[in-house]
Order: structure tokens, then sequence, then C-alpha cells
């Protein structure tokens, strides 16, 4: 069960990392934060590279991040960018991997926020139960 104060935190979360976005070549800052099962909030920023294909999203840095300090399991995500972006399909995948039907909060720059789960957003999802 996912708060509505732990909501309000997460969104703040994403948006106050977002200045740390390394995005010199799109210039679309994006900044992410996944709620843990101990309370505690992962950030992540994307990641652009050079080479453009090396770019890595922010969902998945905090993803990442997360797994690498012992996490595997995410409640809720939220995503900050200045237009609402919701998360490419390649982070939906990511997620799924480690999420059920969380909430995934999506916050402009305005601080609007519109809250969706990741199951709507990757419906008839190949996860981790199929390979059982
Ligand atoms: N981006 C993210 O960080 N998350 C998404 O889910 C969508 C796209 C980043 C990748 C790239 O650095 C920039 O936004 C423009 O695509």
């Amino acid at each position: 069960m996912v708060t509505e104060g732990q909501k309000v935190e997460l969104v703040a979360a994403a948006c106050a990392v977002r200045s740390n976005s390394y995005a010199p070549y799109s210039n679309y800052r994006v900044g992410a934060a996944i709620l843990l099962p101990d309370g505690s909030v992962i950030t992540g920023v994307n990641v652009e590279n050079a080479s453009y294909g090396l770019s890595n999203c922010a969902e998945r840095t905090a993803v990442f991040k997360a797994v690498t300090d012992g996490y595997k399991e995410i409640l809720a995500v939220a995503v900050c960018t200045d237009n609402g972006g919701s998360p490419c399909g390649a982070c939906r995948q990511v997620l799924i991997e480690f999420a059920g039907d969380i909430p995934v909060l999506l916050s402009n720059a305005k601080g609007e926020v519109q809250e969706t789960t990741l199951y709507s957003l990757l419906p008839a999802h190949f996860g981790p139960e199929h390979l059982d």
C-alpha cells in the first residue's frame, strides 16, 4: 500500500534530481524516483552520450541503482519531465521485472501530476513468471 504522502515524496524526489540530468543532446531532462519496500527512495536521471545510442533513461538508472543496492521489488515510480512525459517502452519492460501493477506518477515542470499504473502502460506484458 502506497500512501498519498509517499506519492508526494516520490514526485518531489524525481523533480529534485532532474537538475542532475545529463542531456546535452536532447535537452530533455528527466528525473525518476522509485519507492522500495523499506520506504526508502532511490532516484535516477537520464544520462546521454555522444554516441546517442548509449544514452540511458532516468527510470532505468534508478532501477539499476536499486538492484545494485540489493533491492528486488519496486512499489511505485515517479517520473518528472518538462511536459509530463511517460516512461518509454524499454523502461516499462525493465520496471515490470521488479514490479506488479504499481502506481506510476507523471509530473510536469509545473508540478501537475497524472497517475496511472504500470499494467495500463504495458498490458499483456512478458515477465519473469513466464519463465517459471
Ligand atoms: N528518456 C528518459 O529518461 N525516460 C523515458 O522514459 C523517455 C526518454 C530520456 C532519454 C533521452 O535522454 C531523452 O529522454 C530524450 O529521449
